[in-house]
């Protein structure tokens, strides 16, 4: 693109509520655009076949402790900072290697799907209670009571985190969570995050101790098997700052897919009643919802050595954004990409990343959002919802979303028994 995007542009607030005209418009000059020289990345990276490349290209990193030195940012004063510089997210190449080969051996595709009927219990549970909530016919907030439930409650599940310090954790991945996102944050936001950090870590501490002394069938137990398999393998502080990651990548991500796409189908009466007839197609539903709709919309990298992006140059040590959200909408690659449309071919979207960083919880988040959706649109068939803006790019979701589920079908055990029909 011969004319430089404005990054103030692509943060801004039009571009935050819909990116996708924005977008639209960068695909029509190439697969990366140069940014403006006083902003502090070389180029945003679009198109699928570049964005794809950028992902898997060695010569692109993570922004790890080295850079983060380099660049003179002071990170290390921040313990919500030391976290993230700790966890397999910001690791370089040979710990990321190290660190994500243990967890992978741990969170197993059969682990998973033993998960599974926990994921269908927690779901049906905050279901019951969404229902209370709203049985009066006023809206309630499918964010706070649902959405940002089951996948912190999943991950305690999966964990091994009891049932009653459940609640415990949300207000304080929200808090970890805004660090996050791209801009500048509030001395107070910034303060909150450390503090939950600290409270993460000192409950992990604990239950990596209890997992120690008496392990169970659970991840941590596998976790810690494969740990002192090979002694030395994982320092301490990044068994703690992985443990806290899952956690978080998670949380919003997982989140984001939930209500993203409960608005996508409470827009369209069709698809809604396809997929509510037929609850085997969700697995297409959820990948399309993640290609239409990304929880994440960018990552960042730096290059390592003077490299090129669709034949323009990035200089040694330049960030470019790398647009995953703008790569799903690519017309290149997907035919009609602003159409909705779950049985699409070759849905190798990017809504997960691509290469080493690609999510590692990936498997996790599909089987949420198979099993969640279907029970959501079974159990409140005349659901509707009232979307406010979406503010956030990077993490790209509602902060509210008041639902009202009018026609809501009572679960199974508050169904009227026949005595009191009588009555
Ligand atoms: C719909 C839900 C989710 C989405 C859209 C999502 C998206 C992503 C993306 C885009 C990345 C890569 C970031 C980059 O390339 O810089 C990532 C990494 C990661 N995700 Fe997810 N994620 C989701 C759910 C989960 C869940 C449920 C977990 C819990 C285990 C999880 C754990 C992680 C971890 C630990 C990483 C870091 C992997 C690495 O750097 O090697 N994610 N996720």
């Amino acid at each position: 693109m011969g004319v430089p995007v404005s990054l103030d542009e692509l943060l801004g607030d039009e571009v935050r509520r819909d990116p996708y005209p924005f977008y639209a418009r960068l695909h029509e000059a190439g697969e990366a655009a140069r940014l403006r020289p006083t902003d502090p990345h070389a180029l945003v990276v679009h198109g699928y076949d570049a964005v794809n490349r950028v992902l898997r290209d060695p010569v692109f990193r993570v922004l790890g402790a080295d850079y983060l030195d380099r660049a003179g940012v002071r990170w290390r004063q921040h313990q919500v900072t030391r976290i993230l510089q700790s966890s397999m997210l910001n690791a370089a190449e040979r710990d990321h290697l190290r660190v994500r080969h243990l967890f992978s051996q741990a969170l197993t595709p059969r682990r998973v799907a033993a998960l599974e009927p926990a994921i269908g219990r927690i779901a049906d549970d905050l279901l019951d209670r969404l229902a209370e909530a709203g049985a009066d016919g006023r809206p309630v907030d499918f964010m706070a009571r649902f959405a940002l439930r089951l996948p912190s409650d999943v991950i305690g599940e999966l964990l091994g985190v009891p049932e009653g310090d459940r609640e415990w954790f949300p207000p304080r991945v929200r808090a970890f969570d805004a660090v996050l996102e791209i801009g500048r944050r509030s001395m107070r936001e910034v303060r909150a995050a450390n503090v939950a950090a600290a409270e993460l870590t000192a409950y992990f501490t604990g239950l990596v101790a209890a997992r120690r002394a008496t392990p169970r069938d659970d991840f941590v137990s596998a976790l810690l098997r494969g740990v002192e398999a090979e002694p030395g393998r994982l320092t301490a502080d990044e068994l703690l700052a992985n443990l806290i990651i899952m956690y978080n990548a998670g949380f919003r991500t997982t989140a984001n897919l939930l209500g993203n796409g409960l608005v996508l189908l409470t827009e369209r009466p069709g698809a809604r009643a396809e997929l509510r007839a037929d609850p085997s197609l969700a697995a297409s539903y959820v990948e399309e919802i993640l290609r239409y709709e990304p929880p994440v919309h960018f990552a960042v990298r730096y290059a390592a050595a003077d490299t090129e992006v669709a034949g323009l140059p990035v200089p040694a040590g330049r960030t470019v954004v790398v647009l995953t959200g703008a790569a799903n909408r690519d017309p290149r690659r997907f035919p009609d990409p602003d159409r909705f449309d779950p049985s699409r071919a070759d849905n190798r979207h990017l809504a997960f990343s691509a290469g080493p960083h690609y999510c590692f919880g990936a498997t996790l988040a599909r089987a949420e959002g198979r099993l969640v959706l279907p029970r959501l649109l079974d159990r409140f068939p005349a659901l509707t919802a009232e979307p406010g803006p979406r503010r956030a790019l990077m993490l790209r979701g509602y902060d509210r979303l008041p639902v009202r589920l009018t026609g809501a079908h009572p679960s199974a055990d508050q169904v009227p028994c026949q005595t009191n029909l009588i009555e």
